[in-house]
């Protein structure tokens, strides 16, 4: 471990890590993030094992007794950030908010689990966190799927983690404002204006929060009464791979129901998505499940799916669509299809390159056999480190550093791919 970018890396974990979880980065995100701590804890697992477990507990000890697992947990007071648990208002002893993110924690655990040195110390974890994972699935599949079609709806944005694709536009725009509060941002008092949503669409975020308190935050009711309800096949997919990736520990760790009844998660999910694939595009495309339409964005969601054992014929066209989009831009791979008219370099998630996005792709190409676009990738992710220090999110035509610095879930990505080589399996 004597690479530079290892040294900076650790530095970065170290100097975000608040004891028990760590937080995206100083200043911009002072909390607990689910889906920023599990594939953190990828990274941590490769200087101190037994804190990169932590950082997992930690999350699912907010598991809330539904099974739902929350997208920030307000550890401590903070007012550099809205909206804060003021505004969401879930009542619960640790403030949380009430909605979710994209669920890579059964994936993480695996990895996790699989590579451990202390292996006692991995079993005992492993087997805590194991019924608390399948009870969020299973609450994923319930809530968010109650017609039992095999894909889970996310009702907010902020759930897909891609905030403000443009997969949400039309979506979004179905969403009223009458009602929003008055509120100050503060993310743009931390970072460029031009790299951030709109106004316009943060009403509708905050109207969304309004709503869902006003039904005190009951899931089983939420899904139905959201006028957003977005079927995204990147969310799905990591929803799919971490049914998989639970049911293989728990074959490992003797608990049989949890392994049967995850893969028929996995399996039901798999078949449904391929209704979400699109030959025009030639990747797959969200579905609009309150309006019941095709979303016609071509965004990175439709390219995530590569992360799920997906048929060979379709990380095949995935691997064709990011070579197109590798001509289109310098850096694989872009969060949106840089000949759109809406493209955007700068802003978010309207065409920047994520690190963890990359990762996820890759891992999934080089387990389908597509070895060429996996070191691909990596290489440009480390490329763009190199020129660009560890940033929140990349303009991928140049890679102008965006967002926040001193980036938590990009220094855990460097780790992986550097200390993984070309091979992050
Ligand atoms: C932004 C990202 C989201 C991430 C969070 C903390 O909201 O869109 O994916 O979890 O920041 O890093």
């Amino acid at each position: 471990m004597t690479h530079p970018m290892i040294e900076q890396a650790a530095e970065i974990l170290r100097g975000n890590d608040r004891g028990s979880y760590t937080v995206p980065t100083h200043g911009l995100y002072p909390f607990q993030w689910n889906w920023d701590s599990c594939l953190t804890a990828l990274g941590l697992a490769h200087f101190d094992e037994a804190r990169s477990w932590t950082e997992i507990d930690t999350l699912f000890d907010h598991q809330w007794e539904d099974g739902f697992v929350p997208h920030i947990i307000f550890h401590e007071a903070d007012d550099g950030y809205f909206p804060g648990p003021d505004v969401w208002q879930t009542g619960r002893d640790v403030p949380t908010t009430g909605i979710t993110q994209p669920p890579v924690a059964g994936f993480a655990v695996r990895r996790l689990f699989d590579r451990a040195r202390d292996t006692d110390l991995a079993r005992r974890r492993a087997a805590d966190l194991l019924p608390r994972i399948a009870r969020w699935h299973d609450w994923f599949y319930r809530c968010r799927d109650p017609q039992g079609t095999g894909l889970v709806a996310i009702i907010h944005p902020w759930e897909s983690g891609r905030d403000n694709s443009i997969d949400w536009d039309a979506a979004l725009a179905a969403v009223p404002t009458d009602g929003v509060m008055s509120f100050t941002r503060k993310d743009i008092q931390h970072a460029n204006p031009d790299h951030r949503p709109t106004q316009a669409q943060y009403e509708r975020y905050i109207w969304l929060v309004q709503h869902f308190r006003s039904l005190d935050w009951d899931h089983a009711k939420l899904h139905d009464a959201s006028p957003f309800r977005v079927v995204d096949p990147g969310f799905n997919a990591i929803l799919i791979r971490s049914c998989l990736d639970l049911a293989a520990m728990a074959d490992t760790l003797g608990q049989g129901d949890i392994a049967r009844s995850a893969r028929a998660q996995a399996q039901k999910g798999l078949t449904a998505l391929e209704s979400l694939w699109n030959d025009a595009h030639g990747q797959y495309l969200c579905h609009d499940r309150a309006a019941n339409t095709t979303v016609d964005s071509p965004s990175v969601g439709g390219l995530l799916p590569a992360f799920a054992p997906i048929p060979a014929a379709r990380s095949k066209a995935i691997v064709a669509r990011l070579e197109v989009i590798g001509k289109r831009s310098e850096y694989l791979v872009a969060s949106h299809d840089p000949d759109s008219a809406e493209f955007e370099s700068l802003r978010y998630w309207r065409g920047p390159v994520w690190l963890i996005v990359n990762y996820m792709i890759a891992d999934g190409l080089r387990t389908a056999g597509e070895d060429a676009m996996a070191d691909r990738i990596v290489a440009e992710s480390l490329h763009l480190i190199e020129q660009s220090g560890f940033a929140e999110y990349y303009d991928p035509m140049d890679g102008t550093p965006c967002g926040g610095g001193s980036f938590t879930w990009t220094a855990a990505m460097v780790v992986e791919f550097l200390t993984k080589g070309r091979v992050p399996a």
